[in-house]
């Protein structure tokens, strides 16, 4: 068994840079065709071209279900189907205590994070991978596992998308298998207000492993679990965060 993806197609939401980007460069390299979304269309044609491979994109809200057709419908059309999706995109538009968080902040954290994930999950099943199989990555948080005074809105719904793994896998067997990543923090744009100016540092000496993720940590695992080398994994919560929850059972 290897890690390839020779005749295989990946469609990743949020693919223009950080994780998705890192996930798509491998998908690619591995031999998949990739097809990638985010809501910018400069940075998606940047970024397709960097990956290479014959990569493709449409520009797209997670979000919104509109897009989320027009981007599967391009890419069975371009590729022939989605064999393997990853629900990758999302949003933390409000930091502070989950009690304070604002209706219409906390209902786009849902919308994105959660909402979407499932529907990106059905359209990609209905069209394409109840025929023919495939696999489905949910990138989660560590966060989804422990809490924080900060990120609570956050981390509801990324707690919420592991759970609905756990409950596709099981819907969706035998022919589709469902798994998610949590990463601990990574250094991505994404999550830069938790280790510019030097924050990093002190999170990085806590995580046992003493460093802070890179996009390849994630981008690797992603491609173990959509080979053949993941053949027999599903419903499975996969924590890659340098050992920092074992440790201490909190974020950064
Ligand atoms: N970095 C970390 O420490 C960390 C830790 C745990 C989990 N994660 C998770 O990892 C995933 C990727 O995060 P990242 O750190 O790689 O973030 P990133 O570097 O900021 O990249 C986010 C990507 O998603 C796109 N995007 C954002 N909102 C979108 C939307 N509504 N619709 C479509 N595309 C959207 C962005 O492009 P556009 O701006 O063009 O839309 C970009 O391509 C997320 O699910 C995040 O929750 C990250």
């Amino acid at each position: 068994m290897d890690l390839r993806l020779d005749g295989k197609t990946a469609l990743i939401t949020g693919g223009s840079r950080g994780i998705g980007k890192a996930i798509a460069s491998s998908f690619a390299e591995a031999g998949a065709k990739v097809f990638i979304t985010s809501r910018k269309a400069d940075a998606c044609e940047h970024a397709a071209a960097e990956i290479g491979h014959g990569c493709e994109w449409l520009a797209g809200n997670a979000g919104s279900p509109d897009d989320a057709d027009r981007a599967i419908d391009t890419c069975i059309d371009r590729f022939g189907g989605v064999d393997i999706l990853v629900n990758n995109a999302a949003t933390n538009p409000y930091a502070g205590p989950l009690i304070d968080a604002d209706l219409p902040r906390w209902q786009k954290t849902l919308d994105v994070n959660l909402t979407a994930p499932l529907f990106w999950t059905q359209k990609v099943w209905n069209r394409y991978q109840k025929e023919n199989g495939g696999v489905v990555i949910n990138i989660s948080s560590v966060g989804g596992l422990s809490t924080n005074p900060i990120l609570g809105a956050y981390d509801v719904t990324k707690s919420a998308l592991i759970h609905m793994t756990k409950q596709l896998a099981p819907e969706l067997a035998p022919g589709v298998r469902v798994n998610a990543i949590c990463p601990g923090l990574v250094k991505t744009d994404f999550a830069k207000a938790l280790w510019e100016d030097g924050k990093g540092d002190q999170v990085a000496q806590a995580y046992p492993l003493n460093r802070l993720g890179e996009v390849d940590d994630i981008a690797g695992a992603a491609l173990y679990l959509a080979a053949d080398t993941g053949s027999w994994i599903t419903g499975q919560i996969l924590v890659l965060d340098g050992g920092g929850l074992v440790a201490f059972n909190k974020v950064g």
